[in-house]
Formats: C-alpha cells, structure tokens, sequence
C-alpha cells in the first residue's frame, strides 16, 4: 500500500493490483457505465460502457471509444492520458446521470456530480474515490472508425445520419478508439 496526500487535504491510501486479477470484476463493470477521466483544460469525466482490457504489442493496454463531439475527446487529444475509474459493486446512479449525459464543455462535473478527486500516481489525471479500482493509462495508438467497415445493422442503430453529434447518446459522430498503455492500477482506499 501506498500513502499519498489527498489533494484536499487528508491522506490517502492506494493498494497496487494487477488488473488481470480483477478482469472479471471489470468486464463485468465496463457495460453498467465506468468513468473515463481526462485532466486537459480541467478535470473532466464522462461514462463510457464500451472498452476492454487488453494486450497490444507485448503491452498491457485498455481501449476506449469516444465519440468525435465529446469534450473528452478535445480534452485526449491535448493531454493523451487517462484514467479509468470503476465502481467495486454497484455504479451510482447520480454520478451515472451526470456524467453520462451532460457534457463537460457545459458543467463542471466534480461539483454537479460531487465527486472527490484523488491524484494520480504516475500521470497528471486524477483518480475518483467513489469509484475505486483506477487504472492510469497513456495513449499508445488511436484510430478513427471507419463507418463502411461497421455491419449496416449496427451503423444504422449506433450512428443514426439524422442525430447531431451534441446529443448525448446514439448520433451521426463515429468514435476514436484509443488504446492506453496501462502504467498504474490500485484501489483507492
Ligand atoms: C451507460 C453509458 C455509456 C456510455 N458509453 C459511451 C462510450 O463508450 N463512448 C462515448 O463516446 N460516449 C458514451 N456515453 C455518452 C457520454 O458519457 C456522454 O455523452 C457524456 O455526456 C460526454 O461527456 P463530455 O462531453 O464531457 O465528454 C455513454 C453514456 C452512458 C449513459
């Protein structure tokens, strides 16, 4: 276990973990909506439920797919860091609620969602206490998606022509997936 200073104040402690002992518990989290974190112009979060732990050339990785309008987006490919955070049982509703339909260009989530922020031990984007289990990563290698490759079914369904990219949920924007080297992981304490 690691002590560190709490960025308010308190001290913090952090157990170290090897993600793969805890790939059950994170597979299983990913799809009821875990914390994709980015620390650019501000701290920033949103809920993402597609992502997967992984290897890529020989390394540890975990990828995600963000959306072209999101301001997590901006915010990645200014800083290429993040953190995920995940819940060790169930996922808040509210922080769920907040940070999976509003948008960081408009609020400040760590207010509106009263999230408390624990600092990071290897990069400079921060951890959440509510949702323990943290993994740090640094952007190793994005792609763009490319829409005539995805089935048309799914297309149709995930990218709808007629929604703009502003709408929260299912719209005409493709995602970027990013693939993260995992550099730290632990449970906040
Ligand atoms: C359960 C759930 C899962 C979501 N998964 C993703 C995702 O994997 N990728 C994505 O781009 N947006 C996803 N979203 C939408 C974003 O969380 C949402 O648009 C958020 O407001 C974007 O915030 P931002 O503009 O501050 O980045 C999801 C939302 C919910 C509720």
């Amino acid at each position: 276990m690691t002590a560190l200073k709490y960025q308010k104040g308190t001290t913090t402690m952090k157990e170290k973990i090897n993600v793969t002992d805890y790939a059950n518990l994170i597979t299983k989290a990913i799809p009821k909506g875990v914390l994709l974190n980015t620390n650019g112009d501000k701290f920033n979060t949103m809920i993402i439920g597609w992502g997967h732990l992984g290897t890529l050339w020989n390394r540890q990785t975990f990828h995600v797919y963000v959306r072209q309008g999101r301001y997590t987006k901006a915010q990645l490919d200014k800083t290429q860091e993040f953190t995920i955070s995940i819940p060790l049982d169930k996922p808040d509703p509210t922080i769920n609620k907040i940070c999976g339909w509003q948008s960081g260009r408009d609020i400040d989530k760590v207010k509106e969602a009263g999230l408390e922020l624990v600092d990071a031990e290897t990069i400079h984007t921060p951890g959440i206490r509510q949702y323990p289990l943290t993994i740090e990563c640094r952007v190793l290698y994005s792609q763009d998606q490319d829409l005539s490759k995805i089935p048309e079914d799914i297309r149709e369904k995930t990218y709808p022509r007629d929604v703009d990219g502003t709408y929260p949920m299912a719209n005409r924007d493709f995602h970027t997936m990013y693939v993260g080297e995992i550099v730290d992981a632990y449970i906040i304490k």
